[in-house]
């Protein structure tokens, strides 16, 4: 057996928690593999919304295993939150959730190095959700780390000062002592009630369950324009979103790689600053993000909404291996009278079908193709049997351009709103 992928090719919240959970019914483990609480993946069923931000999305179905990675990196207040919701709503998660000794921990110092960081950059700022994800992921390659593995050793609470130690020499003057006190109590207390959830070495596991013929998943958080090495850096997060942040962050050999799922939405957006060289600051960039109520789930914040960006999108089907697309919400675009497509980019009068190293610094005139829109209501429509020639016509010219089959087209939240192909 092979492990499949499904990861986002744009800047993140392509709709990548709604096809885990649609998808999972064909799946025995689900199992996250980058990222942390700046993730938020939404699942809507049953008349209700649920958002995740580290417990990976095939938690609602009893029968699937969830598996968070050794590359995920946890803040145990936030995870323990998010359980006590799902537990809240009857969902058996200390059945369905196991974690890997190897992940890291979020302590509640990079939490304040977070926003420190964040403040000395000023205008350059990155947008982090400010979850202490940069931080985290520095101690994991400084060698100074601390592994949920370390919270069971009789020495845990000497690593935790120490390196909380040198977080203080970071921070200096810095006001940061009465929050500390109040976050770490509470941060202590989470970790207590972690104990519940079974530690594994995750990456034995995925490889077991694979020579015994189970079916696995791995669910990808931000996108590939958010990668550490592949975006656009620096405004990006702190881990390998791409496919091969699946061989890292679960222990799984490239050659156990089957299926790439990437996810894209039928326009754009990204939240957090940054280039985005389709973005529309008019109008129609609003009535998107009225339409699609594109509003960050983790912190609320407007997100940034532009065309579709094809250049972009090529890049990332190529870096991730892509193999099948799924095209997001696409009944956000039914009463546009038409769509564009950005298939080129013009950079001091030069075309570029290709993201350019200094994207931040030079200016980018996208080029667009208008396709007519389908002017009809496509939130009910069932199989695209009943879907209007020119929104087949849309599909078809996105496959032929990105060498690449939609496999799911999603045309609203719900769980059902979701066609497959194939
Ligand atoms: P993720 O981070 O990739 O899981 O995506 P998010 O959950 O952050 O953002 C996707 C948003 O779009 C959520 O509010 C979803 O409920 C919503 N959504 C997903 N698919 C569709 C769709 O096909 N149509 C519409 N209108 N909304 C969708
Ligand atoms: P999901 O999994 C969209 C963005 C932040 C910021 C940058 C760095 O829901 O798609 P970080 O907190 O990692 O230091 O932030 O990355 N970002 C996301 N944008 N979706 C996400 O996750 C994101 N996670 C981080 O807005 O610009
Ligand atoms: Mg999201």
């Amino acid at each position: 057996m092979k492990v499949d992928v499904l990861l986002g090719l744009q800047w993140g919240d392509e709709g990548k928690g709604k096809i885990v959970d649609v998808v999972t019914p064909d799946y025995d483990i689900i199992a996250r593999f980058q990222g942390g609480p700046n993730a938020g993946h939404t699942l809507i069923f049953d008349g209700q919304k649920q958002v995740l931000h580290t417990i990976p999305s095939g938690i609602f179905r009893q029968n699937t295993m969830n598996v968070i990675g050794n590359g995920v990196v946890i803040d145990p207040v936030t995870l323990r939150a998010e359980i006590e919701a799902l537990e809240a709503k009857g969902v058996q998660v200390e059945k369905n959730l196991i974690i890997s000794r190897k992940a890291h921990l979020i302590l509640p110092t990079h939490r304040i190095l977070d926003k420190y960081s964040e403040e000395l950059k000023g205008h350059k700022k990155i947008g982090s959700t400010l979850k202490g994800i940069g931080p985290t992921y520095m101690d994991k390659t400084g060698r100074n780390g601390i592994r949920m593995g370390d919270t069971r050793l009789s020495n845990f609470k000497e690593r935790y000062e120490t390196l909380v130690e040198k977080h203080r020499g970071i921070l200096g003057d810095y006001e940061y002592n009465d929050l500390l006190k109040e976050m770490e109590s509470k941060w202590f207390e989470a970790l207590e009630f972690l104990s519940k959830i079974e530690l594994i070495d995750s990456e034995q596991y995925l490889n077991d369950a694979l020579n015994s013929g189970k079916k696995i998943l791995a669910e990808g958080a931000q996108g590939t324009l958010l990668d550490i090495d592949f975006g656009t850096y620096p405004y990006v997060t702190s881990s390998n979103t791409v496919t091969a942040g699946t061989c890292t962050g679960l222990g799984i050999a490239p050659n156990k790689i089957g299926e790439v799922i990437g996810i894209f939405k039928a326009y754009c957006t990204r939240v957090g600053s940054g280039p985005f060289p389709t973005e529309l600051n008019d109008e129609v960039g609003e009535s998107l993000r009225k339409i699609g109520f594109e509003y960050g789930a983790t912190t609320g914040r407007d997100r940034r909404c532009g065309w579709i960006d094809l250049p972009a999108l090529k890049y990332a089907v190529m870096i991730n291996g892509a193999t099948n697309l799924s095209m997001m919400k696409a009944d956000v675009l039914d009463t546009f009278d038409e769509i564009l497509v950005c298939t080129h980019y013009e950079i001091d009068g030069v075309k570029h079908d290709y993201l350019p190293y200094d994207i931040d610094a030079v200016t980018i005139k996208p080029i667009y193709k208008a396709l007519p829109g389908w002017k009809k209501d496509l939130t009910s429509i069932k199989s695209l049997d009943e879907a209007p020639k020119a929104f087949l016509d849309y599909i078809a010219y996105l496959e032929k351009e990105l060498n690449t089959p939609i496999g799911i087209v999603s045309v609203g939240p719900d769980r059902d709103q979701t066609i497959i192909r194939n």
